[in-house]
């Protein structure tokens, strides 16, 4: 059955041994990320990564509050918040769906009933109330009633650091959920850090866009100012769009919806509909009280609220999954203009910094849930591996079935060009007989298969925000390595060595005969 709402995730998460409480005071302020980074880098005795999600109860400032964190940052914790033995099943029911034939006559019509039926499980559900409006604030409200952590010493401050964040887009009228870190302010505003390739921000561009004519002259020069905008661009009072558009936060969701605000989907899919496929069942929403957006019904907290079109402020710095500290730039604002809550509200978070913390266990579901997409575009791949320390964007490693020469640069393109993968700084592609999730495999065989002049692509574009290398903030370079074996027509003519493999008589005779050899050896 699919948990309705993070107290029910937190109760099996109990009855699976995955959460520890912690009565002793433990302070929001520093202290709480010290702990929880300690724990995510703890091994169980099998050698697994990731401690336990952590239910902080004595709250230093917050008496009675509580407290969720690291409640995904295991690979059995991500697994249990999707309800699968291995991510691999969400791949395969993903495949379920795009192997979908045109039904030949009336029996694989009905045949494809039961797929149509579970169709209708994904779209969310408008409901009249939910718990999330237990307690509705419109005037008495303060974002510092909740225990927002400041992470890291030399943070800008509190951030808001699992937030589900609704945008409508103003041309189609669909929303968007992505997580976007919040900087507290005051008690009724925040920063709003989406990265200008994400969805929210064209969501924001868009409203820019219609808040002046096409014809606009200067005022379309400010506006382009404004989308442009991330080194302080601020404009003279006259030049200023005007307007607003709402934005609407929640915080402490059921699990599948969480992650789904990190998911790359295209911007024209909700994440509501990935949620309502990852648990099987719609999620649930009411409307706001106070702006024009729908939000979880079972939300621990909602923020509502808009960001003004004319107003950007420094935002930052904030120690970040890359293990740097990302830079202070110009975001846009959030005003609060109601918080609704349960009773007792369940504050849900997580830290980032050095790896490995929650976010890797999130990344590595989003790798394996995303390649039977990646191979609709990409048909010659046969696997992917993000590794943790390349923090996703850093680094790809990709296993192709390599039918014509020049493939492996095909697939770079084609992975720079898809969606939020255009980010990846080092791509490394190898033939598909190198298990691409043994690194020791990958280095031993693409290291000896490049003359790293001719085997490196250079390619200039898009890069992630939080690349502080980079020549320019969001642009730079990236490199691809075509690991692979080289032929002929592909200008390579000297003879390919086999790779050593003993033979099987060999190896069955001395399999036979291990028991013995083992003892001698001990
Ligand atoms: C814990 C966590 C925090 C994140 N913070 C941000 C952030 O502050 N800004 C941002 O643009 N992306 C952030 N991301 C990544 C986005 O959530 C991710 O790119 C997502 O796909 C964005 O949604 P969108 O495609 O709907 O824009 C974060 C991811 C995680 C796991």
């Amino acid at each position: 059955m699919p948990y309705d709402d993070l107290r029910d995730w937190i109760r099996a998460l109990d009855r699976a041994g995955e959460l520890k409480r912690i009565r002793t005071e433990a302070d929001p302020i520093l202290e709480i990320t010290e702990i929880t980074d300690r724990v995510s880098k703890t091994r169980d005795s099998q050698g697994a990564l990731g401690g336990k999600a952590l239910l902080f109860e004595n709250l230093k400032g917050y008496p009675g509050r509580t407290l969720l964190i690291n409640q995904f940052g295991s690979a059995r914790r991500m697994k249990l918040a999707l309800e699968v033995d291995s991510l691999d099943e969400i791949a395969d029911r993903i495949r379920a769906f795009l192997d979908v034939k045109s039904p030949q006559g009336f029996l694989d019509k009905v045949k494809m009933l039961p797929m149509l039926a579970e169709l209708g499980k994904f779209f969310p559900k408008t409901v009249p109330t939910g718990p999330c409006k237990e307690v509705i604030l419109r005037e008495h409200f303060s974002l510092l009633d909740f225990p927002i952590l400041q992470c890291w010493p030399k943070d800008g401050g509190r951030f808001i650091t699992l937030p589900c964040v609704i945008t409508r887009d103003p041309r189609t009228g669909k929303r968007n959920v992505g997580m976007y870190r919040m900087q507290i302010y005051d008690e009724r505003s925040t920063g709003m850090h989406w990265q200008r390739q994400k969805v929210a921000a064209e969501h924001y561009r868009e409203r820019l866009r219609q808040s002046v004519p096409a014809e606009g002259g200067a005022a379309r020069g400010a506006v382009d100012i404004m989308a442009r905008s991330s080194g302080g661009a601020m404009l003279a009072a006259g030049d200023r769009p005007s307007g607003r558009m709402d934005v609407a936060v929640a915080i402490g969701t059921e699990p599948a919806l969480t992650f789904s605000a990190i998911v790359p989907a295209p911007p024209d899919v909700e994440e509501f509909i990935i949620a309502g496929f990852l648990r099987q069942k719609p999620i649930e929403l009411v409307k706001c009280e106070t702006i024009d957006l729908e939000v979880p019904a079972h939300a621990e907290i909602i923020l509502e609220g808009y960001v003004n079109l004319d107003e950007l402020r420094a935002e930052g710095p904030f120690g970040d999954h890359t293990g740097f500290y990302s830079l202070e730039d110009q975001y846009p604002v959030f005003h609060v203009t109601c918080v609704t809550h349960r009773k007792d509200p369940i504050y849900s978070t997580t830290i980032v910094g050095k790896p490995p913390q929650e976010d890797a266990w999130m990344g590595k579901a989003v790798e394996r849930i995303f390649l039977p997409l990646m191979k609709l575009t990409i048909p010659e791949l046969v696997d992917i591996n993000l590794p943790i320390e390349g923090i996703f964007h850093n680094l790809m490693i990709v296993s192709i079935r390599k039918s014509y020469p020049g493939q492996a640069r095909k697939v770079m393109n084609a992975i720079w060009s898809l969606g939020q993968a255009m980010f990846t700084k080092c791509i490394v592609v190898v033939d598909e007989d190198v298990d691409v999730h043994d690194l020791a495999d990958v280095t031993l065989k693409a290291l000896n298969n490049i003359d790293p002049e001719r085997d490196i692509q250079f390619t200039l574009g898009p890069v992630d925000s939080l690349d502080h290398a980079s020549r320019l903030p969001d642009y730079g370079s990236k490199m691809g390595i075509d690991a692979t074996r080289k032929w002929s027509s592909e200008g390579f003519t000297r003879p390919w060595p086999d790779e050593i493999v003993m033979d099987s008589k060999t190896r069955a005779m001395v399999d036979a005969r291990w028991k013995v050899l083992a003892k001698e050896l001990e």
